[in-house]
């Protein structure tokens, strides 16, 4: 609801949360087409109640072309037909706040689909009222026939394409059918207040704004755009990344409109280091409320892409920095998993054998136990895994099939694609939810639109409700510890300690607030691995708050177990 009232203070509930990503194509299928959809959430609702998450992020429902999975949108003002009607969507939004579960939807305004009525327009004719929505320029070279700059799109090839009807070119960071918008037009940022404040009307908690570090570009007075700096896979990324206008242009969205609702936002900031992070979230800026930061999901990957060896040390000084930076001055979302990331399972714990349990415990409460708003991505709650690829006919997501037709040329890097792929892809969290071990997994009574991942019969939500010990029931416990008055006043306002950052095996820290204390540690390792107290702790009246092994003995020095994780609260 907007509230127009000058003493209106925003709540930010959103840093006593947990949110649980939908990726709705597979999640679960309502309709019998094999295809997720918004009944199938529908479906699900009294499941996201019994997990205990306080929202919901829904990847994007708009109507799309599904160039790039729905974030390619060709009406922000309605449903995808595939996922359903907006009487469903409102139909889901209803049975998600009676359960006081909040709606955040996904804003993706850095492009819209090439679809998209404004850029059907736009394209018509150089004096076409929307023709400064987009980003036009001529051609360089002889007859305009070289793209305007050297500008990569982060999907390959030149970030520019020329279009016959007026001569010009139009620039698309991501996919051809994804032109960008041109946020420099006054029109535009007006277009994107409406956008807000229609879904905000409709009852709407928060955006996630899809890559929204990018939205303002450099450009010469004269009107050309600078040469980038030479990067196969993100040339130009410093002169489109954190632009110009960028704060000026999140302080004028989070004026007209966020500021007037209850609502949050979380951006997703890729290139962001930290001290950029704070000029985003400082609460005195007033621009987004959290960011999602790459840092640790970049430590086990070479230029964003190739998947190179994952280091416990290098990992935790990525997490821990920004722990430190942001205390008392800004909010980071925490995340390990999301629909552009493979599975955390193995990638961040090794190869882990018959000990998958007690390593997705193990990372769950690595995370949890940070200050900030952790994301728990679907499947994630029952420890689901990467897939097995064999060739590039069973992947489907646009940035990899356009890495293959780049790739697929050169004989040497063309037998390292898959292996690649299996570590990298983004593919492996967007394969069908496994909901129980019948046939497709319980996601659809068809045959998916993309196969299910085979060791669903292992790996399912019926096995893991129905297993005391099991993943589900854990992170029930875990999400829990944010509604127990203690421990959540910890989580949210405690300080950050780190214990041993040169451990390779170990991640310990210690979260304090008033006098109370939550000590955690996390063994990364699929081995035994020793652990010696700090000295500087005296552990008065220690309580065992969670763990990953159920015979955990007083707390002391001792042998930990392979993925061993425990938290004890205590007095200081
Ligand atoms: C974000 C989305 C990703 C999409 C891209 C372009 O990174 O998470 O899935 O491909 O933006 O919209
Ligand atoms: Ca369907």
């Amino acid at each position: 609801m907007e509230n127009n009232n000058e003493n209106f203070v925003r709540s930010r509930w959103y840093k006593n949360s947990v949110v649980y990503q939908i990726y709705p194509r597979s999640f679960k299928d309502g309709n019998g087409d094999g295809i997720g959809d918004i009944r199938g959430i529908i479906e699900k609702l009294d499941y996201l109640q019994d997990l205990g998450i306080d929202a919901v992020w829904l990847s994007p429902c708009y109507k799309s072309p599904n160039a790039d999975n729905g974030y390619d949108i060709s009406d922000y003002r309605d449903i995808m037909d595939e996922f359903g009607t907006f009487e469903d969507w409102k139909e889901m939004i209803k049975g998600l706040h009676e359960r006081n579960i909040r709606l955040i939807m996904d804003l993706v305004v850095n492009h819209t689909s090439d679809e998209h009525y404004w850029f059907q327009e736009s394209r018509k004719s150089v004096d076409n009222p929307y023709r400064d929505y987009y980003i036009w320029r001529k051609g360089r070279g002889k007859n305009g026939k070289r793209p305007p700059n050297n500008w990569t799109s982060r999907f390959g090839g030149p970030a520019w394409k020329y279009d016959e009807t007026t001569n010009e070119w139009y620039m698309h960071l991501w996919a051809e059918k994804q032109p960008d918008l041109n946020w420099d037009n006054p029109k535009v940022r007006q277009e994107v207040q409406d956008i807000v404040k229609f879904w905000l009307d409709l009852g709407v908690d928060g955006f996630r704004c899809d890559v929204i570090t990018y939205i303002s570009k450099t450009i010469n007075p004269d009107g050309t755009i600078p040469n980038g700096k030479f990067n196969p896979f993100a040339c130009g990324d410093e002169l489109f990344c954190h632009g110009p206008h960028i704060h000026e242009y999140l302080r004028e969205l989070n004026e007209k409109v966020l500021s007037h609702y209850d609502c949050m936002t979380v951006g997703e900031a890729a290139n962001v280091d930290i001290k950029t992070g704070l000029l985003y979230t400082e609460e005195s800026r007033n621009e987004l409320d959290t960011i999602f930061f790459f840092d640790h999901v970049e430590t086990d990957m070479f230029m964003q892409v190739i998947p190179k060896g994952f280091n416990l040390v290098k990992f935790k000084k990525a997490l821990v920095s920004w722990q430190k930076a942001m205390y008392r001055k800004g909010w980071i979302a925490l995340y390990l998993e999301n629909h552009d990331q493979p599975r955390s399972l193995g990638r961040f714990t090794g190869k882990f054998d018959n000990h998958r349990k007690e390593a997705a415990k193990m990372l769950a409460i690595s995370l949890h136990m940070q200050q900030g708003t952790p994301y728990v991505y679907q499947g994630e709650e029952i420890g689901m895994t990467n897939f097995k690829f064999k060739s590039v006919n069973e992947m489907d997501d646009k940035l990899a099939l356009n890495i293959w037709n780049i790739v697929k040329y050169i004989p040497i890097v063309r037998q390292l694609y898959v292996p690649i792929m299996n570590k990298r892809s983004r593919d492996h969290g967007r394969k069908p939810m496994q909901w129980t071990s019948g046939e497709n997994a319980g996601f659809s009574e068809t045959t998916p639109w993309f196969a299910v991942n085979p060791n669903y019969k292992e790996i399912n939500v019926e096995e893991s409700m129905s297993d005391e010990n099991g993943i589900y029931n854990f992170y029930k416990k875990l999400i829990s510890l944010r509604r127990r008055p203690d421990t959540a006043e910890i989580l949210r306002e405690g300080t950050f300690t780190e214990y041993y950052p040169k451990n390779k095996d170990l991640f310990v820290f210690n979260r304090s607030y008033k006098g109370k204390s939550l000590f955690v540690v996390c063994n990364f390792k699929n081995k035994n691995v020793a652990l010696k107290l700090p000295d500087d702790i005296s552990f008065n009246n220690p309580e065992l708050v969670i763990a990953n092994y159920n015979d955990v003995e007083p707390i002391s020095s001792r042998t930990l177990r392979p993925y061993e994780a425990f938290v004890f609260m205590y007095n200081d």
